[in-house]
């Protein structure tokens, strides 16, 4: 039996820390403080932590006809979220900023609008945000939320973005679009609607990016809390960061059985992403936002990144936006 550990890897405490991705060129963590409006690179072998702010200049694309440039505007965006960070094979990352698309330029610290979504719905931001084994990105928005968790429902879509940056909407209704990920055959495609309480499945068409036939795998228990991020293992099972339960549980999609629950010192437990030399350690990221002075006392760790280890199981790497 290997036996199971959880350290506090990075202590940074972020408001909302979030997205964890392993970025396999780079050895490095990356995610995002969603309130803190921040995207962070960890890497663990030197300790060191990169960080970009997302409240800064975004430019927007330059869109060139025959003799003149149409729009070189730049706009400022003051206090923008930011809920996912995604490397991108042409180079650098694109994230989810407010209700932008971005393009990230790490060594320019540049950020330049690719497209916006939910333009009918101003309040809304992006939350989580993954890409598809072909390319595609995946991601959901959600509506205001005045306090964590007491989000304006039913406002929140999914789309996805292909590589010529086509944008095509899949759910709307959504109340908080969270966790995503797929299946080892990519014929599977795992989502959450955090308030919904359960772990669901599409079937996924990765040619044309259809999703159909939804249904529940794992209705949530008692003290769980609510289902957020999520990873799915080299083993076809998936890992849920519980938010308010303070767990990560393992459950099997298959047949709908959690197998394991790990537990951390910190309540809001937001999402997880294998990595590592081999994909053996298991990132787990955490807010703090929301706790009283109690709640900090208590959980002086909440807001940083947690590493699992003796998991016995592997992840899978990441994949890169083909746009
Ligand atoms: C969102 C938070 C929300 C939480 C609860 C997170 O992904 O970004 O704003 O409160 O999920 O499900
Ligand atoms: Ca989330």
């Amino acid at each position: 039996m290997s036996s199971v550990k959880v350290e506090c890897v990075v202590k940074v405490s972020a408001l909302i820390g979030e997205g964890p991705v392993w970025e396999e060129s780079e050895q490095s963590l990356l995610f995002v403080d969603i309130s803190g409006q921040k995207i962070h690179r960890w890497s663990p072998s030197t300790n060191q932590i990169q960080s970009l702010e997302t409240g800064q200049p975004i430019r927007n694309v330059q869109r060139h006809s025959e003799n003149m440039t149409l729009s070189h505007t730049s706009r400022l965006f003051s206090g923008e979220t930011v809920g996912f960070v995604v490397p991108r094979r042409s180079g650098g990352y694109v994230a989810g900023v407010g209700r932008s698309i971005v393009a990230v330029d790490w060594s320019t610290q540049m950020m330049t609008s690719l497209l916006e979504v939910d333009e009918d719905k101003k309040n809304n931001r992006l939350n989580d945000g993954k890409v598809d084994p072909i390319g595609r990105l995946l991601a959901g928005t959600m509506g205001k939320e005045e306090r964590p968790a007491e989000v304006q429902r039913q406002q929140g879509s999914l789309f996805s973005v292909n590589s010529d940056l086509g944008v095509t909407k899949h759910l709307s209704q959504v109340d908080i679009s969270n966790g995503l990920d797929w299946s080892l055959d990519q014929k599977t495609f795992f989502y959450i609607d955090s308030l919904s309480l359960t772990v669901d499945a599409f079937d996924y068409d990765s040619h044309s990016g259809h999703i159909g036939n939804r249904r529940v795998v794992y209705r949530m228990e008692a003290g769980e809390g609510l289902p957020d991020g999520m990873t799915c293992d080299a083993d076809g099972r998936l890992w849920v960061a519980c938010y308010n339960g303070g767990r990560v549980i393992h459950i099997d999609p298959a047949t709908g059985v959690r197998l394991q629950t790990v537990s951390l010192p910190v309540m809001k437990t937001t999402s997880c992403c294998f990595g590592g030399p081999d994909y053996s350690d298991l990132y787990v990221t955490s807010a703090s936002l929301g706790l009283d002075q109690s709640g900090r006392r208590q959980q002086p760790l909440a807001g940083g990144t947690f590493r699992v280890t003796g998991l016995g199981v592997k992840g899978r790497p990441s994949n890169s936006f083909s746009g």
